[in-house]
């Protein structure tokens, strides 16, 4: 069963009703379900079973405070991109020795930070960063952990902005150079080699792209071990798609048993860095009808959120249905649902079957990961509020912004001054 479902004539969020929250916070608001997010975590969790590992979720699917501290209540480790990220785990109660550090540019800052907390390991990226976290572990005294990331050249068969394990990719090392990379990082007295990562893309629907990677990351530390170098674990990074309009992903539990099948009896710890699919499916964005403006090409149904809230569909086209909360009644129609803001690019769907009228709440869908993480201020649109709900109770995890908000830390200038003589 979803955890948003109809009953007694409208949309659902748990025992809440998606009417009580727009009323009681207002719209656009991002409406969260703590069960969604807790059973897709437990998912990997339980499919990891007694496999010595970490499930890693990629913060940046969803940053919210209320969102990373029910996973951390869970025992969850993080993966981070930025000392943003780091701060806001430590702030929601995750533990640091769960987190690894990936992205490809990190700042020394950031690093220092990072040993300081003792994160379980960085992901380094380039052979210039790992010259940098090797100064950074000096001067601080200590051993950085670290894992390659290395690029294992599959084609993840998804959407380009979002495929990152191909050569022309920026991300991560050339898997053929990797063993004098490591052979270097293994001489090194401030770092402690004791892994090999990769992601090779988001929103796969096929456990072989993930397998190919594997079958190459195996090769590489099959040489390591030959080379005397023996890694503790193995990351394959997130990337596991859902389902936002009929793709069928394989169960979370299929992809983890091929993973381990093909360990064999190599002891190796695994980690993954899941995103999308424990946070996608867990929330929605709650908006609500301004204006029907009907056109001679197109009817456009122009909503209250906008692609400062949802960036997907603008970025790449992305699909996320949009249901009504209060279904209507009435004759339905060709819609294009589109934001106010000045941008042709500002729609959540195009050619959408609705019933629609003025005043209505629609919620769209799958919008958990990726969602109120890219959003943004343009248009000096103060960003949506983010609820959860847990059962019948809701929690404001993050109050709409206001002008204040908005206008923070800037100022304006005094009247020009006369030249200096
Ligand atoms: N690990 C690394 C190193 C990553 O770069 C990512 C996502 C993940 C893990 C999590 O991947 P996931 O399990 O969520 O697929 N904004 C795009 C998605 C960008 C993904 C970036 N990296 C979207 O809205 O579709």
């Amino acid at each position: 069963m979803s955890d948003f479902n109809y009953r007694d004539g409208g949309l659902w969020a748990e025992g809440v009703p998606l009417e009580q929250i727009a009323e009681q916070f207002g719209t656009p608001t991002y409406v969260y379900s703590r069960a969604h997010y807790e059973k897709q975590y437990l998912d990997y969790a339980d499919a990891l079973g007694n496999h010595p590992g970490l499930i890693c979720y990629a913060v940046k699917a969803n940053s919210n405070l209320g969102i990373l501290s029910l996973l951390a209540q869970l025992g969850a480790g993080f993966d981070i991109v930025s000392g943003g990220e780091l701060e806001r785990v430590l702030l929601a109660g995750g533990d640091p020795s769960r987190i690894v550090f990936s992205g490809v540019g990190k700042t020394a800052d950031e690093m220092r930070r990072a040993l300081e907390v003792g994160v379980h390991c960085f992901n380094v990226e380039s052979e210039a960063e790992m010259a940098r976290l090797e100064q950074v572990a000096a001067e601080c005294g200590v051993r950085a952990p670290v894992s390659l990331r290395v690029n294992p050249d599959v084609d993840a068969k998804t959407h380009p902005y979002i495929s990152t394990g191909l050569k022309e990719n920026k991300f991560g090392i050339a898997i053929d150079g990797a063993v004098e990379v490591y052979r270097r990082a293994a001489g090194s007295a401030h770092l402690k080699v004791i892994g090999v990562d990769c992601h090779i893309g988001s929103q796969l629907t096929e456990i072989a792209p993930f397998l190919d990677a594997l079958d190459r990351l195996l090769i590489l530390i099959d040489q390591l071990a030959d080379a005397g170098i023996q890694l503790e674990h193995l990351d394959l990074g997130g990337g596991l798609g859902v389902r936002y309009r009929g793709e069928e992903p394989p169960p979370v539990s299929d992809y983890l048993n091929a993973v381990k099948e093909r360990l064999g009896d190599r002891q190796l710890g695994l980690v993954l860095e899941p995103g999308r699919s424990i946070a996608a499916n867990g929330g929605l964005l709650l908006t609500r009808v301004e204006f029907l403006k009907r056109a001679e090409e197109h009817n456009f149904a122009i909503v209250d959120a906008a692609m400062n809230d949802n960036l997907r569909p603008a970025l790449y086209q992305a699909w996320q249905d949009i249901v009504p909360v209060v279904p209507d009644s009435g004759e339905t129609e060709i819609w294009d649902i589109v934001g106010p803001v000045c941008e042709t690019g500002d729609f959540l769907g195009k050619n959408r079957s609705l019933a629609l009228q003025q005043g209505q709440l629609l919620a769209m869908m799958s919008a958990g990961a990726y969602g109120f993480t890219m959003s943004s201020n343009y248009n000096s649109r103060p960003r949506a509020a983010e609820v959860l709900v847990d059962g019948d109770r809701t929690y404001l995890v993050r109050a709409r912004e206001t002008v204040e908000d908005l206008v923070r830390g800037e100022s304006p200038v005094p009247e020009r001054a006369p030249a200096k003589a």
